[in-house]
């Protein structure tokens, strides 16, 4: 029996972060990066008392059920727990947490870019030149859409969103959003609030979402809504694919209602709807939003804070269940 509390750590970490792991804890690391499939997690998990997954690992219902005894915590090495049934975690007593926080700027920063590689047609761009076909200039040779001093509308005014806003004064943008509640004077810092999301899809010409993926947020940007938004608007997804319904927004992509989308976050990753790979006025990356050396230390760091709080029993402080 090791003295220290077991943990099955699902991916391979940052070295400080496996590091600190094995002073505090005795981890089962994963040195290969394999993904676990459900009947892994519940196999290699029996005699640990906390799991370390990342959004990759599924605990559904199903899989929270099947749990071996000893786990009693997941320490989540993200912000976003879609990936996890919440109720069913409650239901079995199971700790839930999640990092929020430490990401916010490195998911701002890939908000940003997608907003000017999308709206200045950088992907359309490198290809051209990677692939040597780049053959003139011309007044009307790939021609976009200025960002400075455009409207940016954005859904879910939490951390990320509020850094996304902060960035994109920068810009010039005027910032409006739509969010559960109105934020005080001080965060709003001059952002137009909007009662109803219609309200804040009417006017944005940029809108980048930020709400999290839950059962009301899932096809959020159905036809209608996207309907909403003035036609030539760029639509920014940095929170989950979720969020987004496929069939409508590569139908708006094609018809020019909408001039161009950036997304880093898809339905099924990395299985993508392969219709945004031709899709020219699409700007593709493959979910790095929180991809910074920096970042991933921090999120490992808040994770295992949390863990170290699990186990000397007090309450962590990312606790979601
Ligand atoms: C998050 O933390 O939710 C990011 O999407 C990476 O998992």
């Amino acid at each position: 029996m090791p003295d220290k509390p077991i943990v099955l750590v699902t991916r391979k970490l940052p070295d400080e972060v496996e590091d600190r792991l094995q002073r505090s804890f005795a981890p089962i690391l994963n040195p290969d990066d394999k993904l676990y499939s459900a009947d892994d997690l519940v196999r290699l998990s029996d005699g640990a008392f906390a799991i370390l997954p990342c959004h990759t690992e599924h605990f559904s219902a199903d899989v929270v059920a099947r749990l071996p005894e000893s786990v009693k915590a997941v320490a989540n090495f993200s912000v976003g727990v879609d990936h996890c049934d919440l109720a069913a975690a409650r239901e079995r007593g199971l700790i839930v947490t999640n990092t929020p926080d430490v990401l916010s700027d490195a998911t701002a920063e890939i908000a940003i870019l997608l907003m000017l590689g999308a709206a200045r047609r950088a992907g359309e761009g490198e290809q051209l030149v990677r692939s040597a076909g780049w053959r003139d200039w011309s007044p009307k040779f790939m021609v976009g859409t200025q960002v400075t001093g455009k409207r940016l509308g954005i859904i879910g005014m939490g951390r990320v969103g509020q850094v996304v806003a902060r960035r994109a004064r920068g810009l010039d943008m005027e910032i409006h959003y739509y969010n559960r509640n109105r934020l005080a004077a001080e965060l709003e810092d001059g952002a137009v609030f909007h009662e109803t999301l219609e309200s804040l899809l009417n006017v944005s010409q940029f809108l980048s979402i930020h709400c999290p993926a839950t059962p009301e947020s899932r096809g959020l940007m159905n036809a209608d809504r996207i309907a909403e938004l003035p036609d030539g608007a760029v639509l920014i997804n940095t929170a989950r694919g979720a969020v987004v319904d496929d069939d409508a927004l590569i139908e708006a992509l094609g018809s020019g209602k909408l001039a161009a989308a950036g997304l880093d976050v898809f339905n099924n990753e990395p299985g993508i709807d392969p219709r945004y790979r031709t899709q020219p006025n699409t700007f593709l990356l493959p979910h790095i939003g929180s991809a910074t050396t920096e970042t991933r230390i921090a999120m490992g760091n808040r994770a295992i804070d949390n863990l170290e709080a699990i186990a000397a029993g007090r309450e962590p402080a990312d606790r979601v269940a």
